[in-house]
């Protein structure tokens, strides 16, 4: 890149960066993720929503993966960050969304030259196919991005596992007519991704800037419910225990920095000791935990697919049990699959 280009592409960004809701694209709000991706929260996201805060300065979301919640809250007008900061510890998919931020015309063409030959072919082409481009080098981010979205399109399951060595290594799916491009919903997310900063970093590191008034909403890999559920392939290293009390320590110490903290996580008792007063090193009814029920799409066993419980952990209020509706009765959208399992008295934040 030369100085000139340097200096046009900081000045493009810097742009970006100061959009807002009100000059952000309309059909950002049309978006929904282009991925397909363990542990989405598609099923989820509605009751994540109605417990959002109703003014967002920054909002934060350290385990990007899919990005459901990120999508959902820039679909409701009413509830669209002014500022916000994605990230996930996987380089590649931080890399597909920069892409789709800032080159979605060139990722456009490049997937319409991998999907029709694609799909043109029969069973014993497309598993050809499939397993050249899973062993091929990428080479620069629009062609790995391009990749990204074709193996997720076409792979087991949209399955995203790497190997020790961080080589994607999921079989061919067995999809009639998958969708490796829908054009109109990544340049909707290019829209929504407009101005966006995207970093890929430890949550840790990720979540050292938001402060009084930001909204950081984290779906860590989630604490396996039984040893065949196991499921924490995304990056190299695993999601241990270990890593879910440092989480819970970051969590302290957002909460007292006034920061509203929303996580999402199985209805392990591991999670639920984790974020119980008693374990906590904070006065009793710190967090409060809401008990859920999500369909989670990916399982390698079809049979074990179902209705899992999910835990929602607060460290503020609910907005949808302050909003009074006629009757006095708390909102709809939660009110009927929902039960608080341990509710703690919630932190004002
Ligand atoms: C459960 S998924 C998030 C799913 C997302 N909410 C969605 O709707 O698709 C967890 C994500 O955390 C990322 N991750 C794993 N370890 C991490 C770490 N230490 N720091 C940041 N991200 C991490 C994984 O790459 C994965 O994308």
């Amino acid at each position: 890149m030369t100085a000139g280009d340097q200096r046009r592409s900081a000045a493009i960004h810097a742009a970006r960066a100061r959009q807002t809701p009100r000059t952000r694209r309309p059909e950002a709000a049309l978006a929904r993720p282009f991925l397909k991706w363990a542990g989405g929260k598609q099923q989820l996201v509605a009751e994540l929503v109605a417990r959002a805060p109703r003014s967002i300065e920054t909002y934060y979301e350290p385990f990007i993966g899919g990005g459901a919640m990120f999508f959902a809250l820039l679909a409701d007008p009413a509830l669209a960050p002014k500022r916000t900061v994605l990230n996930d510890l996987n380089r590649d998919l931080v890399t597909v969304y920069e892409v789709v931020r800032d080159e979605v015309d060139a990722l456009v063409a490049r997937l319409e030259a991998l999907q029709g030959p694609y799909l043109a072919a029969d069973a014993e082409g497309r598993n050809a196919r499939y397993y050249a481009e899973r062993e091929r080098q990428p080479e620069g981010p629009v062609d790995l991005a391009a990749r990204f979205i074709f193996l997720n399109k076409t792979c087991f399951n949209g399955l995203y596992r790497v190997n020790r060595q961080g080589i994607f290594n999921v079989p061919h799916g067995k999809y009639r007519q998958p969708r490796i491009l829908d054009e109109a919903n990544l340049r909707a997310a290019s829209a929504a991704l407009a101005g966006v900063r995207l970093t890929h970093a430890d949550f840790e590191a990720a979540l050292a800037t938001p402060k009084r008034g930001d909204f950081v909403y984290l779906d860590p890999p989630f604490e396996p419910l039984s040893a065949t559920s196991s499921f924490t392939g995304y990056t190299e290293g695993s999601f241990s225990r270990t890593e879910q009390r440092r989480l819970k320590l970051v969590v302290d110490d957002l909460t007292e920095r006034g920061v509203h903290v929303l996580l999402s996580n199985s209805a392990h008792d591991y999670i639920r000791g984790l974020y119980s007063a008693d374990r906590g090193p904070f006065a009793e009814g710190r967090y409060r935990i809401d008990s859920t029920h999500a369909r989670r799409a990916i399982n390698s066993r079809g049979d074990k697919r179902g209705p899992v419980d999910e835990l929602v952990v607060l460290n503020y209020p609910p907005e949808v049990e302050r909003r009074e509706l006629p009757g006095g009765e708390p909102g709809p959208a939660i009110r009927p699959r929902l039960h608080h399992a341990s509710d703690g008295a919630p932190h004002p934040g």
